[in-house]
Formats: C-alpha cells, structure tokens, sequence
C-alpha cells in the first residue's frame, strides 16, 4: 500500500526544554513538595476492579502516601475513606489487609464504624464536651473508575476525572473483557519519575530492548492532551487496514476505533500506549493489555504495580508466552532505571536536552511536573 504518514509537530517548548536536575529525583525536601503538589492533587490509580473487595469487605491500600481504606458495601457499591481512625488515628487495618463484616472496629480502642464509614459506637468514651457519633465519621476520600480501573483523590469533593478524547480514543480495545493473567507489585529503587520518563520515551528501545526493536518498520509517534500521553506503534509501510488507520489517523479521529477491534497478526500495528499522569501506565492491544501504576515510597523507591491481561481465548502458550516477554522487558526496564537512579542520588545534573521527536513524552512529564510545582 502507497501510504503517507501523518505529520505531528513538535510541542511547543520542546526545543529549549532542559532535563530535570537530580536534586527532582534525589532531594527528600523536593519529593515532599511532589507528594502534596502532584500526589495529593490528582486522580491517582490504586487498582483494577478484580482487586477491589467483595460486597461486605474492605482492603486497605496507600495512595499518594495516604492510608486509604477502600470498601465496598452490602450493596456492592465502592467507598474510599482515609484509613485513619477519628479516635486517636490508628489505622483500621494493616495496609494490604483486606477484612469482611458487618462494620468495622477499630484496634486500638474498639470503636466501630459502618461501612458507609459512619461512627456507630464509641464504647468507654465517657461524656466528651459537644461529642456527637454524627461528627465522627471516617473522613472520606474521592473515588472514581475508568474502564476496569480505580482511581482516588485525596480530596473528597474533587470532580471526577476527565481524561479526555485520547483516553476516550482506547474505547474500541476491549480491556474489561480480558482476563487477568499476571499480578505483580514490587518496591524499586527509583524515584516515580524515573519509570514515568522511560515508559513515556521509545527512544531506548533498540539498545535496552533490542529483541523487541522495530524501528525499521515503525515509527513511535506521541500526542498530548491534558493528563493523557498517547503513543502508537505508527506502521511506515501499513500492509493491514488497521496499519494504515494507524498511519494516517490521529488518535480519536473518525474510523480510529477500528483499529482496537482490528485482528492481530501483527500486533505492533494495532498496539496503543498512554501515560495518564501522574501515575498510571497502559498498554493496549486487541487480545492484550498491560496496566502499571506506581505509588512512591519516598523519593528514591518506589512500588510499581503490574498487571498484564489477555484474551479469554488465548491458550495456555499465547499466554505464557506473553508473561514471559513482558517480564524480560519490564527487568530491563527496572535495571536502567535503577542506574539512572544512581547518578541521581550521587547528586549529579546531566544538564540534558531531549530528543525533539522521540522524547516528547519525557516532555510531557517535566512540563506536568513543573507546572504542579507552578515552576
Ligand atoms: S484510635 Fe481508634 S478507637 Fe482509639
Ligand atoms: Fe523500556
């Protein structure tokens, strides 16, 4: 096919932009100011709706730092409170415990909550001037999903979230039908960031991933907007309709959604990639996907969950396979940027520029990270 592919200008700013300095990625007083600045002030995603707990149960989680504790009532619908008891603050449940039941009592002196979060005793505690159970209820946090996948903000009246038309241009991949095949999460000695800017570049492909190169026959273009970075394996010389949809269209332009529900025989060509800022990263296929999301620890480390879902009809091998691949990919991911993490500690600046084309979507994460500093 005689195929031309579709121009995309660099972003504005691009040009002049410099790397971050180290102290970004190094600096306790800075991550701080990022926890509240970024962390505490987005949608961040905790989870996949297989995660979330069964009606009449609850699991407790951290998000942006905050312990959340994430119920689910009689009625099956999802609540999200701070994890904290309106008593002397202990927490309700251990972080990653999950618990079932009628309501929740808390440890340390046994007040109990409903699972609509409100205070329904608070046995032994006396006459306490103006003490009503109403004004004692766990304080809530904002909970939202999008597609199979939970997000929380720690503000309780945010609205919810809009991740706009690129978020919206997946909608033909059918992610809520796959199974979930794989379920990781690990502790990483980077800081957020780090992950962030490799999995939003293709530029280190060909020499961290080289069994998965494709630079001779695609391109990695990359368009913005708003918290959403969306790249595609662009096809330079498209064989299938979907190649060529790829090639020529813009994500979420009419006969877009095709591509999602476009056979796979060569799944490079209909293969989607978004970084929702700040903290969730998404692989998209027609019979695959993968979701991480990280969550920091503290400047330098840093929890990175994994989950990698596929077709209900894909066979043992087609699944193994995948597992496999992905996880030869993920390591040698973890590897460079637990080196770049390195420099960063020593308190070295690279005083970097970035690739105008290939690196739009580390771009895309400093200009997010400046203005939510308002720098
Ligand atoms: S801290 Fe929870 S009952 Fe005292
Ligand atoms: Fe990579």
């Amino acid at each position: 096919m005689d195929v031309t592919v579709r121009e995309i200008p660099d972003p504005v700013g691009i040009r002049s932009a410099r790397t971050l300095p180290a102290a970004w990625y190094a600096d306790t007083t800075h991550h701080e100011r990022e926890l509240h600045a970024v962390f505490r002030d987005e949608w961040l995603c905790i989870g996949d709706l297989v995660d979330m707990p069964d009606a009449g149960t609850w699991k407790a989680v951290v998000a942006g730092g905050l312990p959340v504790l994430v119920v689910r009532d009689r009625e099956g619908e999802l609540r999200a409170f701070l994890n904290v008891c309106r008593h002397r603050a202990a927490p309700l449940c251990a972080t990653g415990d999950e618990g079932h039941g009628a309501a929740l009592s808390c440890p340390y002196h046994a007040w109990l909550y409903r699972l609509d979060g409100s205070l329904a005793r608070a046995q032994g505690v006396g006459d306490p001037e103006e003490f009503e159970l109403g004004d004692f209820s766990l304080k809530p946090v904002g909970l939202a999903t999008w597609r199979r996948w939970v997000f929380v903000h720690a503000d309780a009246r945010a609205p919810v979230p809009a991740f706009g038309p690129l978020a919206d241009a997946v909608g033909g991949y059918p992610v809520e039908e796959m199974h979930l095949v794989l379920s990781e999460s690990n502790e990483r000695p980077f800081n957020w960031k780090v992950l962030l800017e490799n999995y939003s570049e293709n530029y280190h492909t060909p020499f961290v991933h080289p069994e998965i190169d494709n630079s001779n026959t695609h391109d990695y273009p990359m368009v913005m907007d708003g918290l959403v970075l969306y790249a595609w394996d662009r096809p330079l010389r498209p064989t299938t309709d979907a190649g060529v949809r790829m090639a020529t269209l813009l994500p979420g332009e009419p006969g877009w959604d095709e591509i999602g529900r476009a056979p796979t025989a060569i799944p490079y060509d209909v293969g989607s990639y978004l970084t929702v800022w700040p903290n969730l990263m998404l692989n998209v296929f027609p019979d695959a996907a993968l979701a991480m999301w990280v969550e920091p620890t503290s400047v330098n480390r840093t929890v990175v969950h994994r989950r990698l879902y596929v077709h209900p009809d894909a066979s043992a091998d087609s699944v193994a396979a995948q597992v496999d691949a992905q996880r030869l990919v993920h390591l040698q991911d973890i590897d460079i940027c637990t080196a770049v993490q390195g420099t960063h500690d020593a308190g070295v600046d690279a005083d970097g520029v970035l690739a105008t084309v290939e690196e739009r979507g580390v771009f895309f994460v400093h200009e997010h990270a400046r203005a939510a500093l308002g720098i």
